[in-house]
C-alpha cells in the first residue's frame, strides 16, 4: 500500500510554517532560555512574550493559577523590554519564522515599538497585542475609533507583515464591525483569541482568590474557553477578507482540537495554557496527534478542510 504523506505545514498570508502549531504569546517565551527552547522545538514558529519599551517586573505573585480545565492570570506584562527581544533575535541563527509580540502601554508607545521592530531583519512578522486584559488602561481592541486612527498612523511607515491579537467578542455585531475596519488595511493576520477578561477562581478551603493582583480577577484561558475561541475564529473567517489569515488560540489540548480550529477557518494555531502545563514536548505530541487524526480522516493537508465547517442540516 502506498502511504500518503500527511502535511501539516501552512502559511500565514504567504509566511511559510513547517508546522501549523506554535506557542501563544505569554506561554514560555519571555526569557533567553525559554525562547531558545522554543526555537529548538518542533513548533512551526516562535511568538515572543508581548513586550514594552522598558523591561517590566509585572504584577505581584501569585499571578498565575491553573486547574483541570482552565487557567487564570494577571501577569501584568512582565517582559525584558523590546531591546532584549530584538538583540536576542539578532544573535539567533534560525530559519523559523518569528512573530514579535508588541503591547505598548499607550498608542504612542505602540507606534514607537512598531517603528523599532520595522528596523529588524530578524522579525518575520509583528503580532500587535490590542487585547491584554490585565492593565488599568482600556483594551484598545474594544475601541474601533481608536484602532482606526492607530492603524492609519501605523501604515504610514509599516513595512512588516502585521497581525493583530484580538480579545474575545461575544456579539456578532462587534465581529462584523471589527472585520469591516480591518478589511480596509493591509493586515496579514489576526489571532483569535486572547484570554477571557475578568474571570475569578475561588479556593473554597481558604475562602480566597487564587491570584493576588486585581483582587483575584484575571484573564481566563484553557479548555473552558475553547467554544468561545472557535466561535470567534468562525465568525472572523466569515467576515474578514479571505487573504487575512486567522491564527486560532484558546484551549487547545489535542490534535482533534487543532482540527476543529482549522475547520472553522484558522490557518495555524497557538498553544498557551497547555504549553505551560506540559512543557515544550507538547509540540511533538500535538504534531503526532494531529497527523494521526488527519490520517484517520483521510486528509493529507490542511487545505483540504480549512474553513469547511458544515451546518447541522
Ligand atoms: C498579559 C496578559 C495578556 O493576556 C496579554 O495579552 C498580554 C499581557 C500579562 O498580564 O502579562
Amino acid at each position: 500500500m502506498i502511504m500518503k504523506k500527511i502535511d501539516i505545514s501552512s502559511h500565514i498570508n504567504g509566511i511559510q510554517l513547517s508546522s501549523c502549531i506554535m506557542n501563544a504569546s505569554g506561554a514560555l517565551c519571555t526569557t533567553d532560555q525559554e525562547l531558545s527552547n522554543l526555537f529548538d522545538s518542533s513548533s512551526g514558529a516562535v511568538v515572543t512574550k508581548s513586550c514594552t519599551k522598558n523591561p517590566r517586573e509585572g504584577n505581584v505573585k501569585p499571578r498565575y493559577f491553573e486547574w483541570n480545565v482552565g487557567s487564570i492570570n494577571s501577569m501584568g506584562l512582565p517582559n525584558l523590554g523590546i531591546d532584549f527581544y530584538l538583540n536576542f533575535l539578532e544573535k539567533k541563527k534560525t530559519k523559523k519564522p518569528v512573530f514579535l509580540s508588541l503591547s505598548g502601554l499607550s498608542i504612542e508607545e505602540n507606534l514607537f515599538l512598531m517603528k523599532k521592530a520595522n528596523f529588524s531583519q530578524k522579525v518575520t512578522a509583528i503580532e500587535l497585542n490590542l487585547s491584554c486584559p490585565n492593565l488599568r488602561e482600556e483594551v484598545l481592541g474594544n475601541d474601533l475609533y481608536k484602532i482606526s486612527t492607530f492603524l492609519e498612523s501605523i501604515f504610514e511607515f509599516n513595512k512588516k507583515p502585521l497581525g493583530i491579537k484580538l480579545p474575545p467578542y461575544f456579539k456578532e455585531e462587534c465581529i462584523i464591525n471589527m472585520s469591516l475596519l480591518l478589511n480596509q488595511y493591509p493586515i496579514f493576520f489576526v489571532t483569535c483569541i486572547n484570554s477571557l477578561p475578568n474571570g475569578i477562581f475561588i479556593d473554597t478551603d481558604n475562602e480566597k482568590t487564587v491570584i493576588q493582583p486585581k483582587n483575584g480577577f484575571g484573564g481566563v484561558g484553557g479548555s473552558i474557553i475553547k467554544p468561545f475561541a472557535l466561535a470567534n475564529v468562525r465568525k472572523f473567517y466569515t467576515y474578514l477578507r479571505k487573504d487575512i489569515s486567522i491564527i486560532g488560540c484558546g484551549g487547545i489540548y489535542s490534535g482533534k482540537d487543532i482540527f476543529e480550529y482549522i475547520l472553522c477557518g484558522a490557518s495555524a494555531v497557538q498553544i498557551g495554557t497547555q504549553l505551560i502545563k506540559e512543557g515544550i514536548s507538547i509540540f511533538d505530541r500535538l504534531k503526532k496527534e494531529f497527523t494521526l487524526f488527519l490520517k484517520k480522516k483521510n486528509y493529507s493537508s490542511i487545505n483540504s478542510f480549512k474553513g469547511k465547517l458544515k451546518n447541522f442540516q
